[in-house]
């Protein structure tokens, strides 16, 4: 069926009621990116358990299949446990399952809703599950009354990297644990602490408990050597850095009772914390309400993008509702949990890393959530105020590895920018919020390898030279120069724009916007690959460039390169390769558009670089390429690009998402292709392309490429009545202004490529070079 809609409305009034009356949580599918190692990758690590949108207790079942970083895989291996937190999408260190609990789940049992988990092992044991932010339920159905047991597992994380801890359980079910673990993504160690009541009122259920014990063995393979010891009321483990010993440890519980009720809760402060947490939050241990709660939460969160259920493809229904949902998983609020500072603001946490969502999540956030935007920014704020500098990527309350630059610089700019007149409204102290972004882009940190940027180098060479001994000290690895200076630019840029919305020092501003241009620095015009010339590469303190090769690490890199943060990259790019990172300079592509020769050559670069393919869909330097033909003026060939990359990439199966999704990166890159979207970072510039919403040609399910003639090209935009003087971008007060934003689409290719962004002097979209994002 040929498109037959031809105006799309992209948004009504402030985000009112549904349009009809579905409940937006039955749109949701929890299971996809739950297969390992889809793509070629890890897989998508999507967290299909019970959580509140940005909670702290997301608990689900773990499985043996590696790697399964979120716990979880969609496949039929053994269930090794519940775990009462987890991460959304991230990567991190694969992990193996051992220890000797397993049980099979039955085929199809697994279901999940927003909210709420379930699963059923082959022995016909139910589990059910749900929670609050730091609290939550689960529920046991055994075959028979009993007796029935459970294990509280003290030892297992999913790395099994304990390092200390104890556990505590008492005759009448009330167990307290805490134990000292090593972070996926970084350095350090972090303790973590659950509360267990499995004395339910007697209102809501009995259960009575017919013994308790503890259990320890110091081998994993050979459960003959458990120790288990009747009526021992606690176990207590030293920190030790080997974590050899022991292996397994933990409470162990009888019932007569064919179901079994724990209430749990959990805290980075303290065992007796994570009970208060249990009885402030489930204080009636009512499932039901939980549950419905929980879902309540979901649908408010959901219910801020509307379309008509009945009109649009229900493929794209489903992947734009699964994806807000994974969008809104984390950051994670933990507020009063913060076990090293006293402090009146928010506490946040999961940034893991800023260098995966200052893309796509936060901007969504700004558009969708700004009141839990302003909790998160402040959170940062609130990091740089106890620390110097902004956190980069803080999981489990520590700071992990810094990948890049410090970006967690980049949504505070475009917190400055889009809601710098508001900030007080939404709790962010604006000034604070300056000084953090000032700072994190002067000083150094004596190892910024956690937190901050190499700006000794920086501010000295205007490039992240090679094979540099900082002579002031501080170290860091020094890895990954080009796209680190890249990204640096690109902070440098958030402060300028935090001057102009401020109106700070206008010193301040011409410093930034020209520190921002200083990716140039790291330009090699001699270089060519595949007929195109001018690449970014690494570059000596002597001004030469050390040459790597322009497809090293980009998917179809014909010898292997290490292409991590480790001593072993010698390419100079982190997880990209200079084919991809050569397009990344949001605030300023006239420049690239430039550097490469016109906008010819450019839209050939960019045509070669998504035939060859040196795109990697599936990680985050990727994101912005399919919408850079918009920068040559032809915004008809990012609507056909862009499409193809949702058709070729995304899917409602569990292998449905390109790559780890990364706290939500990848969902809320999804949700802005979809609406037809991208955010320019840190500023108010959306690109806007071609909305799959309201059009008839995905009815049919997707396809590789639109038939020809699909009305899928902008012919017109319409704000509020009046007509936009660009097809290229609109303005964020647009669209979360209230009123109406009409787009007017046709299928005529040759009028589309003359007509490109318009005839206005700003049709394009903005670039510092060429006067744009003005004082
Ligand atoms: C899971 O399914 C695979 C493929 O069908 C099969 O080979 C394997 O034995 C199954 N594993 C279990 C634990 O049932
Ligand atoms: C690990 O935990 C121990 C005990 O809490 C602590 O002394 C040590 O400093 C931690 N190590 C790191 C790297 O944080
Ligand atoms: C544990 O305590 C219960 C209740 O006091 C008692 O009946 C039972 O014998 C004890 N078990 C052991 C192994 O000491
Ligand atoms: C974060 O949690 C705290 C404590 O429950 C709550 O007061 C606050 O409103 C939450 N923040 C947001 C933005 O919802
Ligand atoms: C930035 O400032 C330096 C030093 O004043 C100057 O040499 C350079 O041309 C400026 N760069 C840009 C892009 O304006
Ligand atoms: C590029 O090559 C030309 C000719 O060999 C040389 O003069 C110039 O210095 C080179 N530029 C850079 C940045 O290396
Ligand atoms: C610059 O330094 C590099 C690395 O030490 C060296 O290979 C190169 O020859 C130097 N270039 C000049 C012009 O001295």
């Amino acid at each position: 069926m040929a498109l037959s809609v031809s105006r799309i409305l992209l948004c009504v009034a402030a985000f009112t009621a549904h349009v009809n009356a579905v409940e937006l949580t039955s749109l949701v599918n929890l299971f996809i990116g739950t297969e390992t190692g889809a793509n070629g990758g890890s897989g998508g690590n999507a967290f299909p358990g019970a959580a509140i949108p940005h909670a702290m207790a997301k608990v689900g079942i773990d499985v043996s299949t590696a790697p399964r970083q979120a716990g979880y895989i969609h496949d039929n291996s053994s269930i090794t446990g519940i775990s009462l937190m987890h991460d959304e999408g991230t990567g991190g260190t694969p992990t193996e399952a051992t220890g000797y609990s397993h049980s099979l789940r039955a085929a199809g049992a697994d279901a999940a809703q927003p909210g709420y988990f379930t699963t059923t092992f082959t022995n016909n044991i139910k589990l059910e599950t749900t929670s609050t932010r730091r609290a939550g339920l689960i529920r046991f159905t055994y075959p028979t009354a009993g007796p029935n047991h459970v294990v509280i597992d003290l030892t297992n994380d999913l790395q099994r990297s304990f390092e200390g801890g104890s556990i505590a359980v008492t005759p009448t079910g009330n167990v307290q644990l805490g134990g000292t673990f090593l972070q996926s993504y970084g350095p350090s160690n972090y303790t973590v602490f659950g509360c267990y009541d499995f004395l339910p009122p007697t209102n809501v259920q009995s259960q009575p408990i017919t013994a308790f014990g503890t259990y320890q063995s110091a081998s994993l393979t050979s459960p003959s050597t458990i120790k288990i010891t009747a009526n021992s009321t606690s176990l207590d483990f030293p920190w030790t850095s080997d974590n050899v010993s022991p292996e397994q440890a933990g409470a162990l519980i009888s019932f007569n009772s064919k179901t079994v009720l724990a209430r749990f809760g959990v805290s980075f402060l303290s065992s007796e914390q994570a009970c208060a947490n249990a009885e402030a939050e489930v204080p009636d241990w009512d499932f039901d309400n939980v549950q419905s709660a929980s879902a309540d939460a979901w649908e408010n969160v959901l219910s801020r993008v509307a379309v008509d259920t009945t009109i649009e493809d229900a493929t794209v229904i489903e992947l734009l509702y699964s994806s807000l949902y994974r969008a809104s998983l984390v950051p994670a609020n933990l507020t009063d949990e913060n076990p090293y500072w006293e402090s009146p603001y928010p506490f946040y946490d999961a940034f893991f890393c800023s260098w995966d969502t200052f893309r796509t999540v936060h901007p969504l956030l700004s558009i969708l959530d700004p009141v839990e935007w302003g909790g998160i920014v402040s959170a940062y704020v609130d990091g740089w105020r106890h620390s110097g500098f902004i956190p980069e990527c803080r999981s489990n309350t520590k700071a992990g590895y810094v990948q890049g630059g410090d970006d967690g610089m980049i949504p505070l700019g475009d917190f400055a920018v889009k809601y710098g007149s508001r900030a007080t409204e939404l709790g962010v102290p604006i000034d604070d919020l300056y000084q953090a972004l000032v700072d994190t882009a002067e000083n150094t940190p004596p190892d910024w390898y956690t937190v901050g940027r190499q700006n000794t180098a920086w501010k000295t060479f205007g490039y992240i030279p090679t094979d540099w001994v900082d002579p002031s000290g501080a170290t860091g690895l020094p890895t990954r120069e080009a796209s680190r200076a890249w990204e640096y630019a690109l902070g440098d840029f958030a402060v300028r724009q935090a001057a102009i919305a401020l109106k700070k020092d206008p010193a301040d501003v011409v410093k930034y916007s020209n520190r921002s241009m200083n990716f140039v620095n790291m330009w090699d015009p001699n270089v060519t690959s595949d007929g195109f010339s001018g690449f970014a590469q690494r570059r000596y303190p002597n001004g030469t460039f050390a040459f790597s090769p322009p497809n090293a690490c980009s998917p179809v890199d014909p010898v292997s390169h290490s292409c991590a943060r480790g001593t072993d990259n010698d390419v100079g790019f982190y997880e990209s390769s200079s084919w991809e990172y050569s397009f990344f300079a949001p605030h300023s592509m006239a420049t690239l558009v430039g550097l490469m020769g016109g906008p010819d050559t450019f839209v050939a670069r960019v045509d070669h670089y998504f035939a060859e393919p040196y795109f990697l869909a599936g990680n985050e330097p990727g994101f912005l390429v399919p919408w850079a033909y918009h920068y040559a003026n032809r915004p008809d060939l990012t609507a056909l690009r862009v499409r193809n990359v949702v058709y070729d990439n995304f899917n409602t199966g569990i292998g449905g998402i390109p790559g780890n999704d990364d706290s939500g990166a990848m969902a809320a890159l999804l949700t802005f292709h979809l609406l037809g979207l991208y955010p320019v970072a840190a500023s108010k510039q959306l690109l806007i392309g071609s909305p799959l919403l309201s059009t008839a040609s995905i009815r049919q399910g997707l396809s590789p490429t639109p038939p020809a003639g699909a009305s899928v090209f902008v012919k017109s935009i319409t704000i509020n009545g009046k007509p936009s003087a660009s097809l290229c971008w609109i303005d964020f007060d647009d669209v979360v202004g209230g009123g109406s934003i009409e787009i007017e689409v046709y299928g005529d290719a040759d009028a589309a490529a003359a007509a490109g962004c318009g005839e206005g002097p700003n049709a394009l979209p903005d670039s510092l070079e060429t006067g744009g994002f003005p004082a």
